[in-house]
Order: C-alpha cells, then structure tokens, then sequence
C-alpha cells in the first residue's frame, strides 16, 4: 500500500542512495540490493514514510537507474527521485535543491541505513524543532581504541584513545534548512558526514541517541546481521 506523507508536515528527508556498494561486493548498487526479498531502499523509504511529521522524501538514485527507482518506490511512498553525484556530499546537494524553501527541517539519511525506526525520524526532528540547529544520532563506543604509528615498517601503538568521549554517528542528521543550505553553499570539503560541513562553519551540533537498528550496511556480514534484525525491525 502506498503510505501518505503528511502534507502538513514540517521535515524532508533526503535519501543519498547513489552510491556503488564496491565494499557490499558484486551486485549491483547498494540501494537496490535485495534484504529479505526487498531492495534496501524501499525498507528504507518505508520507515521514513511511516514518520509522521515527514512532508517529502527526496530520494538521489543512481544515474542510470532514476526511472528503474520511480518506478521502485511508487508503491512504497510519493518519493522524489533526483539523480545522484559522484560523492556522497554531491548526492546530498541534488536532493537539497529541490526542497521548497517553506520547509523548514532538514534530515539526511542514508538508505544504507535501511531498518532505521520511523522514531529515530522522529526524535531527530524533534530535537531540530526544539531549537538545535544540528542534531545527529550517535551510540557509545564499544572497541578499545589505539592511535598507532609507524616504527620500523611495523604498525605500534602510541597510546588508548579514551573511548568514554568518542561517538559512533548515524544517520538521520538534521538540521535547520538553512544551516544545512548555507554549508553546502560555502563549498563542499572532504566530509564523511553532513554534520562535518555544519561543524565546519562553526554551528553547534546536538546528540540524540542513535538506535542499534540504524546500523549502515556497508559489507556482506551487515547483510546478515540486517537479515536478523528484521525479525524486530
Ligand atoms: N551515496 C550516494 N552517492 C554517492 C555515494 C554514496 O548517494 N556518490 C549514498 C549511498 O547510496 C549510501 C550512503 O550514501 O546510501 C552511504 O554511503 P556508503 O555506505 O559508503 O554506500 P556506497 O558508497 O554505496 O558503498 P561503498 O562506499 O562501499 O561503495
Ligand atoms: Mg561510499
């Protein structure tokens, strides 16, 4: 069934889905690979629909796969499908074109993220509604982690990081529409995330915890992982 959006909603989710999955392995782009029988990106787009403050999904597709993508996802949602860029951050700047200005909130959020909770959605925009002009979800660190050097051809430590301080970050990020503009307007850099730009500009950004089901599936054993994760996603 075709979900409804909430035309009076306040929130456009971007889906930067352009992406190859080289680090997935042969198959195909991410996006489209299939999880239980379903492309990532309609698990994905069905969790987001199902949040009820979201007005519009800008999906960016793989160039040559925009029409195949429209076709995808009518059923799931009313999704607007843009092609995508060569970098992540070029994908990003397609969807945000073409959110109308009345749109005051902004979430980024990748469709390698497929079992994200529609209340992830939610607590984000919320946070953004409440006044944070940059909000992103993030977990505690859990590996011990060293900063290593290079002594005698041989990788040694030099020292522990103290993890109690560090942030694992997730997707959905948002921001204030114009924050987010404004970033993208002042030139792109080499960012992992779209808070790095924002950060950049010297814009507070706010923690909200992240979600064990919004993990990014990056290699083959994420497939599986995902796979069971399904049962309570
Ligand atoms: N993405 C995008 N446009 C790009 C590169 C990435 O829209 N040019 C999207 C991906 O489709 C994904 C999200 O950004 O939903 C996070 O990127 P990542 O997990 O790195 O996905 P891929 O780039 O597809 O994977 P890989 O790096 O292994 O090739
Ligand atoms: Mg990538």
């Amino acid at each position: 069934m075709t979900a409804q959006l909430n035309a009076r909603g306040d929130v456009a989710v971007l889906v930067p889905a352009a992406g190859a999955g080289l680090r997935l392995g042969p198959g195909g782009p991410k996006a489209l690979r299939l999880l239980a029988g379903e492309p990532l990106l309609v698990h994905a787009v069905r969790r987001i629909a199902a949040a009820p403050s979201v007005r519009l999904i800008v999906v960016a597709a793989p160039a040559a796969e925009v029409e195949a993508v429209r076709a995808l996802l009518a059923p799931v949602a009313a999704v607007t499908v843009v092609p995508g860029g060569a970098e992540r951050q070029h994908s990003v700047a397609a969807a945000l074109a073409v959110v109308p200005a009345e749109v005051g909130i902004v979430l980024v959020h990748d469709a390698a993220r497929a079992l994200t909770p529609a209340e992830l959605i939610e607590s984000v925009a919320a946070a953004v509604r409440a006044g944070r002009p940059a909000v992103i979800p993030v977990l505690p660190v859990i590996d011990t982690i060293k900063e290593v050097g290079l002594a005698d051809a041989a990788e040694v430590v030099l020292g522990t990081v103290d993890r109690s301080v560090l942030r694992s970050v997730q997707t959905p990020q948002g921001f204030r529409r114009e924050v987010l503009a404004a970033a993208h307007a002042a030139g792109l850099g080499a960012h992992t995330d779209d808070a790095g730009m924002v950060e950049k500009a010297g814009v507070p950004v706010t923690c909200v915890p992240g979600s064990e089901l919004a993990m990014k599936i990056t290699r083959p054993l994420d497939l599986v992982i995902a796979e069971a994760l399904l049962a309570v996603a």
